[in-house]
């Protein structure tokens, strides 16, 4: 089974960094291929814990080589910081952590769009403010500034910067990005550049579709690792409350170069319960007590803001569709540990619009919907061994697709494996 896509079937924060750390083990590659620092990945060896953003969950393993793709955005500054963290913890980079050279570059200016936009909107998205948006916007305008162009003379890198920040946003913005204030640190950046190309050039690689193609041919093991999770595709999901890249497994094709009958397994990594950060709709998200407890009970705090994740029951019509847009052939269920705390737990299977049942997840209508939480699990604690695998087997049987294993702590060993 050499090409295997793990990707979070809910609205991100599933622990597809768990997974994907414990499945390197056996890994070749473990290659990123969308998104952006926006993803926070956490990783709990021996007792440790690590974030990654940029970086592929694959790096604790020394014989695997990490791969960050042509359509992830890259803030180098925070990709640096990261590599240094880890060498300062004795895990190498070098030689085994590459960049595509056509990686797109997120610069200071990407985050300042994106936090003014959302400071400034009356909806707002919720966003990271990594960046995200502002610096996709420049990939599809085709004024990107790409890891290439970090090693073309400074005077022409300087235009290409000028240019692409005078296209990205029309004049209300232009006069705070190009203020005098500002200038100063535009020059700033600038001049930094050749220092980060410098730092950064080490892990360069061009042609990256060869290399994961030729591995590929070679029957190596590749992942692919997911950020984000489905219902924050920004096509598919809950629009415009979402990413903005796609999070499905199509994204690996677009980005590596990878022809679609080449992705053996697609693993869906699904919470036993549902989060979500930032805004939009969220049909069985709990409020008061019973949220703070899940909240409390899961850490249920953002990887990358420290937001509080917006805390709900298992949302059986939202995992199926993402599921079926992703072509899950297999589930990890995640943190079904934090379930044995609680005092009532609830599984919902239909919404209630009105007087009508629904069964099925629609985008369109998706913010009417209540949840009907219908499947109840009480007394959880009295049993919890039983009760567990009673609920794996209540969701296996719902989703109708097999589950493989089930993680029930951070640690890398504490999994339950099913199949
Ligand atoms: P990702 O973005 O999908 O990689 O997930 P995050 O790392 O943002 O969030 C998942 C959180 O749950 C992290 O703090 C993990 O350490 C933690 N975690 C992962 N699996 C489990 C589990 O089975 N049980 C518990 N209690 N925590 C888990
Ligand atoms: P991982 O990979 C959870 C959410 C943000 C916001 C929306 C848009 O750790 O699962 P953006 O900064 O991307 O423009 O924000 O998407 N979001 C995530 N939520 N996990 C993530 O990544 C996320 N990445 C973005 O909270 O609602
Ligand atoms: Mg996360």
């Amino acid at each position: 089974m050499p090409a295997t896509a793990i990707i979070g079937v809910q609205w991100g924060d599933e622990g597809k960094g768990k997974i994907v750390d414990l499945l390197a083990q056996k890994a070749d590659i473990v290659a990123r291929f969308q998104g952006g620092a926006n993803a926070g990945h956490t990783l709990v060896v021996d007792g440790k814990k690590i974030v990654l953003h940029l970086v592929p969950s694959g790096i604790l393993h020394p014989q695997t080589i990490c791969l960050i793709g042509p359509e992830v955005v890259v803030d180098p500054e925070i990709l640096l910081a990261e590599i240094a963290e880890l060498e300062a913890n004795g895990i190498k980079c070098k030689d085994r952590l590459f960049v595509s050279n056509r990686t797109s570059l997120v610069l200071p200016y990407h985050k300042e769009l994106d936090q003014r936009r959302e400071n400034r909107a009356s909806k707002k998205i919720g966003t990271t403010g990594r960046g995200i948006g502002p610096a996709y916007e420049d990939l599809v305008g085709r004024r990107a500034i790409r890891v290439a162009s970090l090693f073309s003379p400074l005077t022409s890198l300087r235009d290409q910067i000028d240019t692409a920040m005078r296209q990205a946003d029309p004049a209300p913005f232009q006069s705070v990005l190009f203020a005098p204030s500002k200038i100063r640190e535009l020059n700033e950046l600038q001049n930094s550049l050749p220092l980060i190309a410098d730092q950064l050039q080490p892990f360069v690689m061009r042609d990256m579709t060869s290399f994961v193609n030729e591995a590929l041919d070679a029957d190596k093991h590749v992942l692919f690792e997911g950020a984000q999770g489905a219902l924050l595709d920004y096509v598919n999901g809950t629009y415009p409350y979402v990413t903005s890249s796609h999070t499905h497994p199509a994204a690996i094709c677009t980005s590596f170069g990878v022809a679609p009958q080449r992705l053996t397994k697609i693993i869906g990594i699904a919470k036993a319960y549902t989060t979500r950060v930032g805004e939009g709709p969220f049909p069985t998200e709990l409020h008061g007590k019973k949220a703070e407890q899940l909240r409390a009970d899961g850490a249920e705090f953002g990887a990358t803001t420290g937001r509080p994740r917006r805390c709900g029951w298992f949302d059986r019509p939202a995992v199926e569709y993402a599921c079926k847009i992703s072509g899950v052939t297999e589930i990890i269920l995640t943190k079904l540990d934090v379930l044995a705390r609680q005092p009532n737990v609830r599984v919902n299977s239909s919404y209630q619009l009105r007087d009508k049942r629904i069964g099925r997840f629609n985008i369109e209508d998706i913010s009417e919907y209540f949840a009907n939480n219908e499947i109840n699990f009480p007394d959880w604690e009295t049993n919890s061994s039983v009760n567990a695998r009673y609920y794996i087997q209540t969701i296996e049987g719902l989703l109708d697709i097999p589950i493989i294993a089930a993680s029930m702590g951070a640690e890398r060993e504490a999994m339950m494996w099913l199949k």
